[in-house]
């Protein structure tokens, strides 16, 4: 028997937004479907429409539908138990009203005073939404009050330090929950168990056996209708690399937790950052897909894509090299690369032993240029392989290399979806796959040199593996990546 957290509101600012239709949503219903969460907890959704709860609940059937909801589940998320309030200009005012119809709501309903309040919102309004709980005394409640803040958080050192001190005004840090949808994925939080459950991993992870590490967050779509947000705050940078890249590189570059709980896990990832050399601009390749060809179809270059200003100079890839100088990893490169309108949606960690000290089976076939390699796949085909060299039966002698390969969906068909188990998470009080406000401060202190100093910015045609000029910021074994790029075709 499950414990479930207490029965809570859930406040999504942001309600008609969307992140609250694509993701929020179904992830709510699904947690009810599932009875995760308390039959009593409440729906209240803000945002600037016009609306009233009825109006709310059925577009919240209509998002539902569009995410593919089935039919009968829809019921979970559209009755007397979600409400909408409109926020108007967002006046303190509006936020007094906020504040009663919530208390009156606990009241009618006997909840305990537990709030969350989920900001799905630009990030140009962070700091009015916060200011205005915090002045209408939304800051805390007989319950709980928890706030959910999603990223972008900041766009350089400064404002992450301002949002930061913004927050902490009305907030403690054992409120704020900085969400990085890559931390809810369960293949991410995998690395982890992979990491330190097994210790063949673990006696193979340091600067003694890894040559390279390869991180690699390719995918498919281009910028799609979200030219104004990716554009002015986003960009392959601020969008992918300072967030969901950089958690991928803390988790496989961080020391073992003393507990596999919140403050011990961000310690020893803030510990990875702080130890993280001032990034070399030589070793940094921005680029911009130009028109090309994505699954059979043609697409336009990033330029021609709507809303994109001619003269933009937003890069929708970036490749660049990390050193660790600690014990550990001194001496080994971590190459970190993601971009837009990429041949293909893949997101793998490769990490790629050193070679045999003797080349004992060289004349036979050994494939010394691509040295053993774990190559941990995150999405869409989540598991891993572990590639190596065996005889091939018979004669002559020859060896062949193969994988020795896992995949999550043959054991386990069922995977949640990271929001479900970040809501959940919320709902439980536990910031484990939360960013903390030193972590946030470290990675912008680490990446805002260089968004400050842009490289120059290089086409590539949509469809491909970025620019060029890139090629030297990957494990120099093209071998392996085809025979990845091939497996999945
Ligand atoms: C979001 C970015 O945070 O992550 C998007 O804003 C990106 O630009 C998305 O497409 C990728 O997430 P996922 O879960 O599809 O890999």
């Amino acid at each position: 028997m499950i414990k479930l957290p207490d029965p809570s509101i859930n406040v999504i600012f942001g309600g008609t937004g969307d992140l609250a239709r694509r993701k929020l949503l179904p992830a709510l219903v699904h947690l009810i479907k599932s009875k995760h969460i308390d039959p009593r907890c409440h729906l209240f959704a803000v945002a600037t429409e016009d609306l009233d709860d009825a109006g709310y609940r059925n577009f919240v059937g209509g998002a539902l539908v569009a995410a593919g909801v089935q039919a009968d589940d829809i019921q979970l998320l559209t009755g007397d138990n979600v409400h909408y309030h409109s926020i108007g200009k967002g006046s303190a005012s509006d936020f007094a009203g906020l504040a009663a119809r919530l208390a009156t709501l606990e009241q009618a309903h006997g909840l305990p005073g537990n709030r969350a309040f989920y900001l799905a919102l630009p990030p140009q309004v962070f700091g009015a939404t916060i200011d205005g709980l915090g002045s209408a005394g939304l800051n805390k409640s007989a319950g709980w009050t928890r706030i959910i803040v999603e990223k972008p958080f900041g766009k350089d050192l400064a404002t992450a330090i301002e949002l930061n001190k913004h927050v902490h005004r009305h907030f403690e840090e054992r409120q704020i929950y900085r969400i990085d949808h890559y931390l809810g994925k369960e293949t991410v939080q995998n690395l982890m168990v992979l990491r330190f459950a097994n210790t063949i991993f673990e006696s193979v992870w340091n600067r003694d056996r890894v040559e390279a590490v390869q991180i690699t967050v390719a995918e498919n779509l281009g910028v799609g209708t979200r030219a104004g947000y990716y554009d002015k705050s986003g960009g392959a940078f601020r969008d992918m690399l300072q967030n969901h890249l950089t958690q991928l590189f803390t988790l496989v570059a961080m020391e073992i937790p003393s507990a596999y709980e919140a403050d011990a896990i961000r310690y020893e990832k803030i510990k990875v950052l702080r130890s993280t050399r001032a990034i070399d601009p030589a070793r940094v390749v921005r680029g911009r897909y130009g028109s090309g060809t994505v699954a059979g179809n043609p697409v336009p270059g990033y330029l021609e894509e709507q809303g994109i200003e001619p003269t933009s100079t937003t890069e929708t890839f970036v490749a660049l090299e990390l050193y660790v100088d600690n014990w550990r990893w001194n001496g080994v490169p971590f190459y970190l690369r993601t971009g837009k309108r990429m041949g293909k949606t893949l997101s793998q960690i490769a990490v790629r032993l050193r070679s045999t000290p003797a080349a004992l089976f060289d004349s036979f076939g050994a494939k010394h240029e691509t040295a053993d390699t774990l190559l941990i796949s995150l999405q869409p085909d989540s598991g891993f392989s572990l590639h190596f060299d065996v005889k091939v039966p018979g004669s002559p002698f020859r060896t062949e290399r193969i994988p020795l390969d896992f995949r999550y969906a043959a054991r386990f068909p069922n995977m949640p979806e990271a929001y479900e188990t970040l809501l959940l998470d919320v709902l439980e009080g536990d910031q484990t796959l939360f960013v903390h406000a030193d972590e946030v401060e470290q990675s912008w202190k680490l990446y805002s040199p260089v968004v400050a100093a842009p490289t120059p910015i290089h086409d590539y045609p949509a469809g491909t593996w970025g620019p060029p000029e890139a090629t030297h910021l990957a494990i120099p074994d093209t071998e392996l990546w085809q025979e990845t790029w091939n497996d999945k075709q």
